[in-house]
């Protein structure tokens, strides 16, 4: 048995002895009293009594092992033309400082915090400063609309918001003030203060009650220790996309996180201490957080904080750039960064200005890797392309290519193996596991490893109902698949309404939600279609209310609109029709599968609930009408 077959199966059938051993990795200030206490299923708690602090382990403790002048980030930002570089013990002293600040207004273990921050260092000691004092942050990612920060702010009930003056997008520059305070006369819940870090680029209008200047905030706060937690407490709220407008909030604990996030860096990434880790991402989604701040940090590396794009920043070669200038080892991006860069720079010319000699391998997540990108990277990079598979509600790789254990084979596709940790399955809608190759719901066999999501914040009763209860005794994942004789996995997408648009996963069914708030439109639908730079687009199909006179030029712009001030730009719908009638069930539920598959191009069967075969008729011919399937 190979090295990594042995450590997989033991993951599985030993997996107490498992995650103690990981649980080395970690400083604990009380050892817990049990690896796994499964006496509640399906809430598990790992590392049960054991207490410890995750910020410590992420700073602290570095620089007490001697790596105080390491440096722990580097802010690249070609948009504000600005290369900064902190070392833990600056880092340290930062964080310490800003968490003295927080303390200074209130803030104290349990307590909740929203942080809707651009890419910048500030929104590492922000997150930093929550956990050192064992706050629970919640991170809203800066593309949200300013309903979209209201709707979280409602739910987390922060007691303070943390924020920027604001952020420079691509080319563009947008002030987060005004959203904030637009969120918070939404909001039913009132923050008790903001606290904004005013930026050059743009400045913020204060209000004196409410907003407090960061900068003056430190410069009289006292620095604050860490604070000890249990295992079990909460580190943070992200919310994710879901079937409905109301986002999930994920809820991952200190103690399991830390151990599986800080396992991850070597065992699957190949990450040392002082290695340069780059994650091109963005701290708003979870590879932000388990892979900018939570993962090299943990293990004593350095992170980048990269505020720019792959392309236009200012070409496409910025990321050779970074990687070349910064002696970066390993990449980790999202595919749709590659489609992006291979568009603008096809035969990969840019690259030849820089030097990769520092390079060894890329990693890609969050869509599925298509053959073309995955062909064009390996062609170009000379370097190891490994796609891995999670989700927001994992936290950390359910299938991928440890290297740091064993690299194994590549099958273009197919994220590779089920990671140490997870017992992945393939069954049919009755629970049934299929045989190898057959296609069907890709599940796990509970309990999930550390790191994993806990529950969903104060909503136990959709954490049953979405991940636990469609097939008992394992998490759904939601995503189709099949793995086939080898045990490789092949992930071929969502079985539900959730989409992926350029990485950034979004809900169908809150878009629907806004657009039927309008006057003119009696029912909606919007669709997945495949797009070839960003996956998937989002199309609104809707059909209006007799009578209505108005243009439908005039309702479609009002409609993609609505959508960008109330989800937000990076929700990119820009596609809408106008349709006679929806097809549907004859129980009336719209038939939104099957309109996917039409708009893809894809075979689909005839549904034997449909109410009207006609009504198929008529949306094939409107899409062709429109150019579907584009692909
Ligand atoms: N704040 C405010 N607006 C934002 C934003 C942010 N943080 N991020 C994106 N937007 C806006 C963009 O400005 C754009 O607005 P526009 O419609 O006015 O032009 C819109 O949201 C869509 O953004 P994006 O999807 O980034 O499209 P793009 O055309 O600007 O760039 C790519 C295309 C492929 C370069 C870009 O999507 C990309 O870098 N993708 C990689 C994503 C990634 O790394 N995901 C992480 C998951 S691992
Ligand atoms: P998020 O929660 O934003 O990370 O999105 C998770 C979803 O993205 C998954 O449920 C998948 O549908 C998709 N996804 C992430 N990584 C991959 C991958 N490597 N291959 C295929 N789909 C992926």
């Amino acid at each position: 048995m190979s090295q990594f077959d042995e450590l997989f199966q033991q993951s599985i059938e030993q997996p107490e002895e498992f995650w103690a051993k990981a649980a080395e990795g970690i400083h604990w200030i009380k050892k817990w009293d049990k690896v796994l206490d499964a006496s509640n299923p399906p809430f598990y708690r790992w590392f049960a009594g054991g207490t410890m602090n995750t910020c410590y382990n992420a700073v602290d403790r570095h620089v007490e092992a001697g790596r105080g002048d390491q440096t722990a980030i580097i802010y690249d930002s070609p948009v504000t033309d600005t290369i900064r570089k902190i070392t833990y013990k600056e880092l340290q002293n930062d964080v310490a400082l800003f968490a003295g600040g927080l303390k200074a207004q209130g803030v104290t273990k349990g307590d909740t915090v929203v942080i809707y921050m651009p890419m910048i260092p500030e929104a590492a000691v922000a997150m930093l400063a929550c956990a050192r004092l064992g706050a629970v942050h919640s991170v809203v990612f800066g593309g949200f609309a300013a309903s979209e920060l209201a709707i979280r702010v409602d739910h987390a009930k922060p007691k303070v918001l943390i924020s920027a003056s604001g952020a420079v997008e691509g080319k563009k520059t947008i002030a987060y003030k005004p959203l904030i305070d637009k969120a918070l006369e939404q909001s039913d819940h009132q923050v008790e203060k903001c606290i904004i870090f005013q930026r050059d680029v743009v400045k913020a209008d204060m209000q004196a009650d409410r907003d407090i200047d960061w900068q003056e905030l430190i410069k009289t706060s006292e620095p604050a220790d860490c604070v000890e937690v249990a295992a079990t407490d909460p580190l943070y709220i992200l919310y994710t996309s879901g079937t409905t407008g109301m986002p999930k909030g994920v809820m991952r604990d200190n103690g399991g996180h830390a151990v599986a996030i800080h396992w991850s860096m070597k065992n699957i990434y190949d990450i040392d201490a002082g290695d340069v880790f780059w994650s091109a991402s963005d701290v708003g989604w979870v590879v932000g957080h388990s892979y900018i701040i939570y993962g090299p940090l943990l293990k004593g590396a350095t992170t980048i904080i990269y505020e720019g794009k792959p392309i236009g920043t200012p070409d496409a070669g910025a990321f050779w750039r970074v990687i070349s200038e910064h002696k970066v080892k390993t990449l980790f991006t999202a595919p749709t960064a590659f489609r992006a860069i291979k568009k603008m720079d096809p035969n990969g010319e840019l690259i030849k200005k820089y030097d990769m000699s520092s390079f060894e391998a890329l990693y890609l997540a969050g869509e599925r890797l298509d053959t073309d990108t995955y062909h064009w990277a390996s062609d170009l990079l000379h370097v190891p392309i490994i796609d891995h598979w999670w989700q927001t509600e994992t936290g950390w790789a359910i299938v991928g290519n440890c290297r740091g254990i064993e690299e194994k084979m590549v099958k273009a596709g197919s994220p590779t193996l089920p990671v140490p940790g997870y017992d992945v399955r393939v069954v049919n809608d009755a629970g049934e596991e299929l045989p190898a190759g057959e296609e069907g719901n890709i599940v796990i066999k509970l309990p999930l490893p550390p790191g994993t999501l806990a529950t969903l914040w104060r909503n136990e009763d959709r954490f049953l109902s979405s991940y636990m209860t469609t097939f008992s005794g394992y998490y759904e994942t939601s995503d189709g698949g099949y793995i086939d004789k080898d045990g490789y996995v092949f992930v071929m997408g969502r079985m539900d309404d959730v989409i992926n648009i350029a990485g950034h996963r979004l809900s169908t069914g809150a878009m629907e939600e806004v657009i039927a708030t309008h006057p003119d439109v009696a029912e909606c639908a919007v669709i997945g279609t495949d797009d070839q730079l960003k996956g998937q687009l989002p199309l609104g199909l809707f059909v209006l209310k007799e009578g209505v006179e108005r243009d439908s030029e005039d309702i479609k712009a009002d409609l993609v609109r609505m959508i960008r001030e109330e989800i937000g730009p990076i929700a990119c719908l820009r596609e809408t029709s106008g349709v006679n009638r929806l097809p549907k069930t004859r129980s009336g539920k719209i038939l939104r599968g099957t309109m996917r598959s039409i708009a893809n191009g894809k075979e689909y069967r005839m549904p034997s609930t449909i109410d009207d075969p006609t009504s198929l008729d008529e949306i094939t011919s409107a899409l062709q009408g429109m150019g579907y399937p584009k692909t």
